[in-house]
């Protein structure tokens, strides 16, 4: 793996033997996955999706995004939750390689947020791609509807069939039935691939790939990811590390983990890092609560509560080796700040003095912390980021006796709301 874990924070928490004791159930949970014999076999599908994916496929949607580029000035994705939040992690991730904004739709439900877009576009040469497995989620179906009247004032029949694209159930959901009857380009969400484990299905890739992506690259380090992640043994898979060290913490009463990131080009991986982990593991009266902090503004805010609160949490540091950018601090002759012992330095270095600063006070002060070292802001690094996950929260699903595959829970509040809004 081009990524890394350092688990040496941990060592006053994580003992070599309870690592050891815990191998044979992580050799279970590796196997069920494997095997299709876990519970919620029926959604292991992303397991495999990126060495499924052909070239052809790849060289489809690139040229799908090349097309759709030349008649756009911006694309509107409309999408809620796994139908949303990858792509949007990506986008702000990779930030310099996207060729086209993207504005997104259908994650809200507030009029004054579209009244503005619609403002703000109306000039403007716009695509849309629509985003939703079920087809009948409220948020996006909504979105879609107040979309479509804003596409229907700017753009012919014959016109929004090239500029709007459905991602949606093969066969299944309103969605698929108004794509079908306006003619609308549409790609499939695999049946076996749920909504937080979809960003390298079309899901992610189609929008991705019209915002002008590196998707082969993405796609090619979840690929390596999906191989070297497939072998067995604590010592040689990143994924049964992470799993293995954030059960035994948890099962110490660490219930909180907290993803802990000093980059903004991180905000939107750490909210889709908090779905994917949220949805599948808290269930069943369980599940470390997934918390996320944006270093190093919230050592500002969050960093007391951190350093002295609750010793109830953990936390997980991914920083970037190389981050690809230099901004080289001026010197001062008067140097009444103090501060020209950094000066001709990279203002990268002195986040990564933070870091380190950081990591060691949180240790003394009771939190255990582990950190995912990333090479690069590149879509292949991103790719191998997004496996990892998928593939280590699997197995903490696994190991702690949960399906996390399926969100039974994310049902109450859909059926509550229906009834207030009258839907049938
Ligand atoms: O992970 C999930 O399953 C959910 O977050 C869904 O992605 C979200 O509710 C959107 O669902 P859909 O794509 O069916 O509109």
């Amino acid at each position: 793996m081009k990524i890394s874990l350092d688990v040496a924070n941990l060592k006053n928490f994580v003992k070599d033997s309870d690592l050891k004791t815990l191998t044979p159930k992580l050799q279970k949970a590796h196997d069920e996955l494997h095997t299709g014999k876990g519970k919620g076999s029926d959604f292991i599908g992303w397991l495999n999706l990126p060495s499924k994916t052909r070239k052809a496929s790849i060289d489809e949607l690139t040229k799908l995004g090349e097309d759709i580029r030349k008649h756009s000035d911006c694309i509107i994705s409309i999408g809620i939750g796994g139908s949303y939040i990858g792509v949007r992690a990506a986008l702000d991730f990779l930030s310099e390689e996207q060729k086209i904004p993207v504005y997104y739709a259908g994650h809200n439900m507030s009029s004054g947020y579209l009244k503005k877009l619609f403002a703000k576009l109306k000039d403007k040469r716009v695509s849309v791609v629509v985003i939703s497995k079920s087809g009948t989620t409220t948020e996006p179906a909504v979105a879609f509807r107040l979309v479509k009247k804003f596409m229907e004032g700017k753009y012919s029949a014959a016109e929004l069939k090239k500029r709007i694209i459905c991602i949606t159930d093969e066969k299944k959901g309103a969605l698929r039935a108004i794509a079908d009857k306006a003619g609308y380009k549409t790609y499939p969400i695999a049946d076996d691939v749920g909504g937080r484990y979809s960003v390298l299905s079309p899901v992610g890739l189609v929008p991705l790939a019209i915002a002008g992506l590196d998707i082969a690259s993405l796609l090619k380090g979840a690929k390596d990811a999906e191989k070297e992640l497939s072998e067995a043994g604590l010592d040689k898979n990143l994924s049964w590390q992470y799993a293995a060290n954030r059960f035994l913490l948890y099962k110490q009463k660490k219930a909180i983990e907290i993803f802990a990131y000093f980059y903004e080009e991180m905000a939107f991986t750490a909210e889709w890092w908090k779905q994917l982990f949220g949805e599948s593991e808290g269930k069943e009266g369980q599940g470390i609560f997934p918390a996320s902090v944006n270093f190093t503004a919230d050592l500002h805010s969050m960093g007391q509560w951190i350093q002295e609160g609750e010793r109830n949490i953990f936390e997980t540091f991914v920083v970037v080796k190389d981050t690809g950018n230099e901004l080289l601090i001026p010197s001062d002759q008067e140097n009444q700040d103090n501060f020209n012992c950094v000066a001709g330095k990279n203002l990268d270095w002195v986040n990564e003095q933070a870091y380190k600063a950081t990591a060691s006070a949180h240790l003394e002060g009771g939190v255990p912390n582990m950190t995912i070292t990333l090479p690069k802001f590149d879509a292949y690094s991103l790719g191998q980021l997004f496996y990892f996950y998928e593939k280590s929260c699997a197995m903490t699903g696994y190991l702690m006796g949960v399906n996390p595959f399926d969100q039974p829970g994310v049902e109450a509040y859909k059926k509550k709301m229906f009834a207030l809004l009258g839907r049938k």
